[in-house]
């Protein structure tokens, strides 16, 4: 007798600018799933923030040459924040129950998604979920947060200053004069972003009023970083089925041709990066690397999974950049080839990942 089948939410696309990046990790997720052992139900949220029923189809949500997938229009649907109402409900038919939901899989980046505020209608809800909880979610999405965790926790990381829009309108040469202190080039970049949007490396005080006022179009809270020199180098986490952190073997990601760094092209449009699953550093250097993964994933309070993003100095310094508590699923994001080079394959990453929420369950842990 087969056992009963879990009915899977795979969620994706939202209101963040990681709207495209988000469809092509669940185009990959679904293309993945054991359809044997999950029952997968298809929820996009468009860009406007609308749940609707999603084509259950992997090959809609590809990255085909430079047109970026997004949800379209269609039955709009709402999961309530209610635990006994059951499940996913169409929106404007009436109160019918569409479908319980088992387990949701939130394959969001960015705010609204990544952030704690989804993770806080599924506690709402009474629906178990991949992945961080409110507090790791935020605390991991909001740069400014966590580095002051990472810090207490004895992890290195690059000096800033945060920058509010408000201060920025009120006192544009107090702001210019902390980043000043700080050396140049720095990094400018909103708190709550991913996928490197309105990011600028800053070489010159002059540009800094530009690079400013483009990061905080995307937030109103800013982050001005010194720069690392260094390797990046990522590592991932999964959860072990004890719930302990485990550490993939790290990946390098080496940005070559004109990139000044590793920005939005070069992550997902160009041929323009170059990854090295797994890196090529001293064993000495990987296995600290690895402890210093599981700490920072501790240190925010992380569940299921997470990225680690480091730099790996000249002589081996780490310096953690960021903890990304919903890494790209896309066929070429590092975290699933991290896995693979570690001996966990695709589906098998995603089962284990629904099987950690589901073991966790519902309610305070
Ligand atoms: N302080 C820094 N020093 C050197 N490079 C940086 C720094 N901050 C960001 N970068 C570069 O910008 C990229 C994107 O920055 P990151 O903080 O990781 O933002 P995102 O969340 O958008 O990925 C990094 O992968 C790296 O190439
Ligand atoms: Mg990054």
């Amino acid at each position: 007798m087969s056992p009963k089948r879990t009915r899977l939410a795979v969620l994706f696309g939202g209101r963040s600018t990681e709207h495209a990046i988000s469809c092509v990790s669940a185009g990959s997720i679904l293309a993945a799933v054991d359809r044997d052992r999950y029952d997968v139900v298809a929820v996009g949220i468009t860009a406007e923030g609308r749940w609707v029923l999603a084509p259950d189809d992997p090959a809609l949500l590809a990255l085909s040459g430079r047109e970026l997938p997004s949800v379209k229009d269609g039955q709009a649907v709402a999961l309530p924040g209610d635990p006994t109402a059951g499940g996913l409900f169409p929106l404007e038919d009436g109160p019918a129950l569409l479908g319980q939901v088992d387990v949701v899989f939130p394959v969001l980046h960015g705010p609204y998604g990544e952030d704690g505020t989804l993770q806080g209608l599924f506690e709402l809800a009474g629906v178990p979920y991949v992945g961080s909880g409110v507090l790791a979610s935020a605390a991991a999405m909001d740069k400014s947060v966590a580095r002051v965790l990472l810090a207490a926790a004895g992890i290195a990381v690059t000096p800033a200053v945060t920058v509010r829009a408000a201060r920025w309108a009120a006192d544009r040469d107090g702001v210019v004069d902390d980043v000043r202190a700080l050396g140049l080039p720095v990094f400018v970049k909103p708190a709550r972003g991913g996928s490197s949007i309105g990011i600028s490396k800053v070489r010159d005080l002059a540009d800094l009023p530009a690079a400013l006022e483009e990061a905080l179009r995307c937030d109103p809270k800013v982050l001005v970083e010194a720069m690392v020199v260094g390797r990046e180098v990522e590592c991932g986490i999964l959860e072990d089925a004890d719930g302990r952190p485990q550490a993939s073997v790290p990946a390098e990601v080496r940005v070559v041709g004109d990139h000044d760094f590793y920005d939005f092209e070069a992550k997902y449009l160009d041929a323009a990066t170059e990854l090295d699953v797994p890196a090529d550093l001293p064993q000495e250097v990987t296995e600290r690397l690895q402890a210093v993964a599981r700490t920072a994933y501790d240190a925010l309070d992380c569940e299921g999974l997470a990225r680690v993003d480091f730099f790996v100095g000249p002589d081996g310094e780490l310096t953690v950049n960021e903890v990304n508590t919903m890494p790209g699923f896309t066929p070429t994001s590092m975290f699933p080839r991290m896995w693979a080079a570690s001996g966990v394959d695709y589906p098998e990453l995603v089962d284990r990942l629904v099987q950690a929420a589901l073991r966790r369950g519902t309610g305070l842990r």
